[in-house]
């Protein structure tokens, strides 16, 4: 290790010690099984990234119960059967000094696939509105399921901590249950959990509170947080609703998080998934024409989607790009990070586009953030970590392009780096795409 190099200095989130500054940030694919029991693909999937040298990994979201299920095939911790899978990623990942964070999930109405098992039943959700992309919709939760899910929420805690995870983050950002609650055009509510932010924050204070309780006072536990709602990114003639939640707001809901016993904010952006901003990059076409299919059914407004990827790619790619357009990929959300940084104690996490060392060793000495949490990079260049503790960079034909076609496929097919511009040829993308079932 290079001494001295702020990039792998170690810091801690509550009492877990983290060896560099390098987090693997949310990624997995459908590669569990359907009945939300996990694989040996998914333990061999984590332990490549940990393998990479990535000082901490977050899992993919973590369904906490199957109507909140974003897709199926994707591990979850809904009954505590599922605990020796979990115990055995943390065995993988954790010969590595490489700890492992699991990311507690519910989808609210952003049920991309919903499964069988729910039916046509509409999922639980903050508010009755449909989101303006897919035009998921959901349905508004009375007080007795709120409090049902606090309490949900605190029995996966309890198993994570049983499974010997090393922490939990809540998914509390892009458009999931806790931001239908945060956002102020999604949350139409007319009771105690709507109108004024503090209001629309209290779901998410009370499942801190609740978590708290049970995991006690130092097990880390990271909140996901959008710097800003962005609500009409995708959706301009929709103008008259409004941005959404500020970084002012965002300020603020992190203050309370911190106070309700937060151990680490982490900086997204965005009140949908995806979202221009996040991953940014813009919107691979064709493949998302390709790829949509499988959410036909799923939304009110998928088909108009899918006939605009087809068939107007440029109208598609115009309205994804009108907002980002000029704007830097990597750290997209650094500024957000510092504003919020400056306001809490905690350490701060941001994502957003890292991948060049340079970049990111200014980033800490500037004190954006403390941490950096990959995803795309590091599924191109799982040993990126080990990369920059050389000191070197990644060369610019294996750079990650920000294409997002890694994300477009994760609805059908492995999740893997799909940019063929990155590989000589066709086979050795397939082959790379595949290498993490080899050992499993
Ligand atoms: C295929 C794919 C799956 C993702 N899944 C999740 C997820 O389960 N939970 C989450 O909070 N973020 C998820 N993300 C967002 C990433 O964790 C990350 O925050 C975002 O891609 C920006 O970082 P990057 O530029 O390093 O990719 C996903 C991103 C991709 C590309
Ligand atoms: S497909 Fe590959 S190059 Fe494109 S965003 Fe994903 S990881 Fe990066």
């Amino acid at each position: 290790m290079t001494a001295g190099d702020p990039l792998f200095e170690a810091f801690s989130i509550g009492n877990l010690r983290i060896k560099n500054r390098i987090i693997r940030s949310s990624i997995s694919g459908r590669i569990d099984n359907y009945d939300g029991s996990g694989t040996p693909a998914r333990i061999a999937w984590e332990e490549k990234f940990a393998k990479g040298g990535a000082g901490a990994i977050i899992t993919a979201h973590v369904p906490i119960c199957v109507e909140g299920r974003i897709l199926p095939n994707y591990a979850t911790l809904d009954c505590d059967e599922r605990i020796p899978f979990w115990s055995k990623v943390v065995e993988r990942v954790e010969k590595y000094d490489c700890p492992i964070i699991l990311q507690l999930s519910h989808s609210g109405r952003q049920q991309d696939i919903a499964g069988f098992e729910n039916g046509d039943r509409l999922p639980p959700a903050a508010s009755d509105r449909i989101d303006n992309f897919h035009g998921l919709r959901g349905r508004e939760m009375t007080i007795a399921e709120i409090d049902n899910t606090v309490e949900l929420f605190a029995l996966a805690a309890e198993r994570a901590v049983r499974a010997g995870a090393h922490g939990i983050e809540l998914h509390s950002a892009n458009g999931y249950l806790f931001t239908q609650f945060l956002s102020g055009p999604i949350n139409d509510r007319a009771d105690e959990y709507g109108g004024s932010l503090k209001n629309r924050a209290r779901f998410l204070l009370r499942v801190i509170d609740a978590i708290r309780k049970r995991v006690g006072p130092l097990f880390p536990l990271i909140v996901k947080i959008a710097a800003a709602d962005h609500h009409t990114a995708v959706t301009p003639w929709l103008f008259w609703q409004g941005e959404g939640n500020t970084l002012e707001d965002a300020l603020l809901v992190s203050k309370w998080a911190e106070e309700h016993g937060a151990s680490a904010l982490h900086v997204s952006v965005g009140n949908i998934f995806p979202h221009p901003r996040n991953p940014a990059g813009g919107l691979p076409l064709p493949e998302a024409a390709r790829l949509y299919d499988v959410m036909l059914s799923s939304g009110e407004h998928t088909i108009r989607n899918y006939l605009i990827f087809r068939f107007a790619p440029s109208l598609g790619k115009f309205i994804w790009d009108r907002t980002t357009d000029g704007i830097q990929t990597e750290g997209i959300n650094l500024d957000a990070s510092e504003a919020i940084r400056k306001a809490v104690k905690i350490p701060v996490l941001c994502t957003g586009g890292f991948q060049t060392g340079s970049f990111m060793r200014k980033a800490l000495k500037d004190q954006k953030c403390d941490a950096f949490t990959i995803a795309r990079p590091l599924i191109a260049n799982p040993d990126l970590p080990q990369i920059l503790e050389r000191g070197d960079e990644v060369t610019q034909k294996r750079r990650c392009t920000y294409c997002n076609k890694c994300l477009v496929h994760v609805l059908e097919d492995p999740l893997g780096c799909y940019e063929l511009s990155r590989y000589e040829s066709y086979e050795e993308m397939v082959s790379s795409v595949l290498d993490f079932y080899k050992n499993a």
